[in-house]
């Protein structure tokens, strides 16, 4: 089943909640059960005040029509008394609350049909009266004697009910408590060990890579929650991690291979070269033949140019100024070395004095100026411009190295994918973690080469 973390973390105080809502469902249920109870009692008490009304109703107007029987008299006060006294009789009867076994014995109904026999409006014989009333009396009493066994149980089942009350409230409050508290802490344990011992594995991993040691770390085959998702990724940037690292490593291993051929050309070739002049020098001094000198000072001008293209191809290969005196020298000493003449677009070069201390690895100087020199050799092969500016600055922590001409501007994707130059650009940048790109430039026309570089 899939849990996400979410769910994992919510599960244990969801399980406490709900059981905190069935304690409370019982405890309502209980005093559902008492409160039935209680309304039982309340009609208890209700039929033995309307029973004893009626019994005082009943007595006084039998004594009432008694003597007006004796005395054959019946004044209209006496009348009017008769008739309250019935009526109260009669309502007194109305308010009885049938319960427990009254309620399907008949006895209230027979009661009922009683009281209707003792009506005064008709006028009935003295024997009968007094027989009507001794049965209504006696039926009231049965009715009481009823009403004060059902009281006198229901005080005692009260006493009872509140004490087993009380004991299993505790019981089951203390259980359900305890049950709750132990389930949570089970839950709450079993899901948060899951969760931190794959996220130490995952904490444990990424330290790794961090510290350089690119070993693919394990991914889970299917997603079944947000550390898998993590795994994942981590998984996959430790992929393209070692790919970025394996270019830069090629890379590294290319300037190293670059310098040392420049070093075994300096070292051998320049070196044996230059005995070889300083020979045709002494020759030329020694010889008093005018032949001989003129080929000799000709031999002498031809060593001397292969001796500075042999430096130009090993600045090409490994700039010593960039080992020396930094980026921007040797940026600026690439320009007014190679970029000078009169037939090329007029540069301007502006070098921020923050570039100095950015403290750029050899690999990531390597880099840039070779990006930037490529940058340079494409304004003045394709771009036609009559000037373009060269920036290095610094702006927040972040390096920007921008060219920009004033010349016809880059042509779209399909055409430009000719040469090598842009491809190893992104390439390098890519290596040292810098951005590129290529927008038109600030002038009327022309491109606008940028790379930003956080350091
Ligand atoms: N500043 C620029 N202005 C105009 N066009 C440009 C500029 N920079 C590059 N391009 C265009 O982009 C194309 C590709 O440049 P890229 O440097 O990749 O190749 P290239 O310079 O032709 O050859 P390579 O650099 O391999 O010697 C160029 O042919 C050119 O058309
Ligand atoms: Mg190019």
């Amino acid at each position: 089943m899939r849990i996400t973390v979410k769910q994992q973390v919510l599960l244990a105080p969801a399980t406490i909640l709900v059981l905190l809502i069935l304690l409370l469902a019982f405890m309502q249920y209980t005093y559902w059960d008492l409160s039935a109870k209680r309304r039982e009692a309340k009609a208890i008490g209700t039929t033995f005040v309307a029973l004893a009304e009626a019994d005082m109703a009943a007595r006084r107007l039998h004594l009432l029509l008694r003597s007006m029987q004796h005395t054959g008299m019946a004044s209209p006060e006496d009348m009017a008394l008769v008739s309250d006294l019935y009526e109260r009789l009669f309502d007194a009867i109305g308010r009885l609350k049938p319960f427990g076994v009254l309620k399907n014995s008949g006895q209230i109904s027979h009661l009922l049909a009683l009281a209707e026999e003792l009506n005064p409006a008709d006028s009935p014989r003295i024997e009968e009266t007094a027989e009507s009333f001794a049965r209504f009396r006696t039926e009231l009493s049965a009715i009481s004697n009823i009403n004060q066994i059902n009281s006198n149980r229901l005080r005692l089942d009260h006493e009872q009910d509140i004490t087993q009350l009380v004991e299993r409230t505790a019981i089951v409050s203390m259980s359900v408590l305890i049950l709750a508290i132990v389930s949570g802490l089970l839950i709450a344990g079993y899901f948060s060990r899951r969760i931190l011992n794959r996220v130490q594995s995952l904490s444990r991993n990424a330290v790794r890579i961090a510290d350089g040691k690119l070993e693919l770390p394990p991914a889970p085959d299917h997603i079944r929650d947000e550390l898998d998702t993590l795994a994942i990724s981590i998984n996959r940037m430790t992929k393209r991690l070692i790919r970025v690292v394996g270019t830069e490593k090629l890379l590294e291993g290319a300037e190293e291979e670059r310098r040392r051929i420049a070093m075994d050309l300096h070292d051998q070739t320049l070196s044996d070269l230059s005995t070889i002049l300083r020979g045709l020098q002494s020759l030329s001094t020694e010889t008093a033949d005018k032949t001989v000198l003129a080929k000799t000072e000709k031999l002498e001008a031809e060593l001397e140019r292969a001796i500075a293209n042999l430096r130009d191809i090993m600045n090409n290969l490994h700039p010593q100024t960039l080992d020396i005196l930094g980026l921007g020298a040797a940026i600026e000493a690439h320009l007014e070395q190679d970029c000078c003449s009169d037939n090329l677009p007029e540069y301007h070069l502006y070098i921020d004095p923050q570039v100095s201390h950015l403290n750029l690895d050899q690999l990531k100087q390597l880099a840039l100026y070779r990006i930037a020199i490529e940058a340079i050799q494409n304004v003045i092969k394709h771009a036609m411009a009559s000037r373009y500016e060269v920036n290095l600055e610094v702006r927040e922590e972040t390096f920007i190295l921008s060219v920009e001409d004033n010349g016809k501007g880059i042509p779209d994707r399909d055409s430009r994918d000719s040469g090598r130059g842009l491809n190893n650009i992104r390439e390098r940048a890519k290596a040292i973690t810098a951005e590129v790109s290529w927008k038109s430039s600030r002038f009327s026309s022309g491109t606008r080469f940028e790379l930003t570089l956080h350091t």
